[in-house]
């Protein structure tokens, strides 16, 4: 179940400069991802913490050009719910544009990656807040890893309406939870810092 022999990848960007500037990527190019990165992704993904060291969680990585297309069909509804552009506040102009380019183009990601997993911790009484805890710092370090080499992610809900069709096409079994699928690919656009409320606004030192 442990894995203590392999030490991974180490070389790439400071893990600081990834977490400061891994902002949602949703344009890329069509170049195809080598499978040595995609397998560094996968890597720091399955080191994350997790509840008991259960690991309930589980990846599946789609390439296949035909079956991204398939998946961008059944997606691509989504952008009917997104709104225009022009009607965005202009903080969230970039973010729909983005969106919609995202929904648009699904299919020609060059990697598409379901984070799943199975609800199996603790064993006696398996807690489904316990299995998502599991999939999202997965998630996470994904996203970091992919920024630290050179790739490009974004966390996404779009399965979570269409969870029947992709179950059917892609075979997940029923007792697999679907987490988030994050599309990755070489950026088309550059990464810029991530804007987040200031520290001192949520921190609390010693009494709240
Ligand atoms: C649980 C979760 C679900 C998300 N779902 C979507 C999504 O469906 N589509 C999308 O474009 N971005 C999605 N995002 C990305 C957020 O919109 C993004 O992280 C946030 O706006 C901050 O922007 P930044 O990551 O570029 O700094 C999701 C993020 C999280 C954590």
């Amino acid at each position: 179940m442990t894995d203590e022999t392999s030490a991974g990848p180490v070389s790439g960007m400071d893990a600081l400069e990834a977490i400061a500037t891994a902002r949602t990527m949703r344009w890329f190019e069509p170049t195809p991802v080598p499978e040595e990165k995609i397998r560094t992704l996968l890597w720091a993904a399955t080191r994350a913490p997790n509840p008991g060291n259960s690991q309930g969680w589980h990846f599946l990585v789609v390439t296949d050009p035909a079956l991204r297309g398939q998946i961008g069909k059944v997606i691509s509804p989504i952008a009917a719910t997104v709104g225009s552009v022009q009607e965005a506040e202009p903080d969230h102009r970039a973010m729909r544009a983005g969106s919609l380019n995202l929904l648009e183009n699904l299919g020609d990601v060059p990697v598409l990656i379901f984070v799943c997993g199975r609800n199996i911790f603790p064993p006696q009484a398996p807690q489904i807040d316990l299995l998502h805890s599991a999939m999202f710092g997965a998630a996470q370090n994904l996203l970091i890893a992919a920024r630290a080499t050179g790739l490009g992610a974004a966390m996404t809900s779009f399965h979570a309406p269409f969870e029947s069709e992709l179950r059917e096409l892609l075979g997940i079994p029923d007792d697999v939870h679907m987490g988030a699928l994050i599309p990755v690919g070489f950026p088309a656009r550059p990464h810029g810092p991530v804007r987040r409320r200031p520290v001192e606004e949520v921190v609390h030192w010693d009494r709240w």
